[in-house]
């Protein structure tokens, strides 16, 4: 069958979303990740471990399926995020909506996550001590969530979760092990924005990703 096309897909109106998997059983109360990561999200908008918190509205922690298989991490909230309390919701999130259609993911059926979890001020780069500081939220996310897949958008987590040397352009569309899963990194939708040429090579590594996790379930 001819593989659709990611410039076809996000042009269409109608997103090809596979319906969400059924309801996995909920383990035994006491080891449900929801619950963990409940009380991570409290921890998280506590946090005053770094200067973003003073200038955010408020910390976006991140939402998903708790028992997602697959995560995608961000760099860290924008103005509409930082203004929502929720990840990936402006125009990058509607690219990334119109990605993981494209891909067959439901949004409800992945986990979404950024590195930092304070919008940095003017949308600067978050600072390496900012960085640090946040990081042990998103390292703990990842134990509690389990995924089998991490996707990195951009290079920010792709450096902070694969190799701070790392480029995208170089690493990307190749599968990399940590974390007890499989880890790829690709362009942020928010560089596709500003580039439509490496429209082309995300929806090659999507379809990697994709065919990972169809061969998982
Ligand atoms: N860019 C990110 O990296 N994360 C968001 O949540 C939004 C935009």
């Amino acid at each position: 069958m001819k593989e659709p096309y990611l410039f076809d897909l996000l042009t269409e109106t109608k997103p090809r979303s596979r319906p969400a998997p059924p309801c996995i059983t909920a383990p035994a109360a006491k080891n449900r990740p929801e619950d963990s990561l409940a009380a991570l999200r409290q921890e998280v908008t506590a946090c005053s471990r770094c200067r973003l918190r003073q200038s955010a509205t408020q910390t976006v922690f991140g939402e998903g399926n708790p028992q997602a298989k697959i995560i995608f991490v961000g760099e860290g909230p924008g103005a509409d995020e930082d203004r929502l309390g929720r990840p990936f919701v402006g125009a990058a999130g509607k690219l990334l909506d119109k990605i993981l259609a494209a891909a067959g993911f439901a949004r409800e059926e992945v986990y979404i996550a950024n590195v930092v979890k304070c919008r940095p001020p003017r949308n600067r780069l978050p600072a390496r001590d900012e960085v640090n500081a946040c990081l042990p939220y998103l390292l703990r996310q990842l134990a509690l969530i389990r995924p089998r897949i991490i996707v990195c958008l951009g290079a920010l987590a792709t450096q902070v979760l694969l190799d701070d040397k790392a480029r995208v352009s170089v690493v990307r569309g190749r599968w990399f092990e940590k974390y007890n899963a499989k880890v790829m990194a690709t362009y942020h939708p928010a560089a596709l924005l500003r580039d439509v040429t490496k429209k082309r090579p995300v929806w090659e590594d999507m379809k990697q990703v994709r065919d990972f996790y169809r061969s998982l379930q």
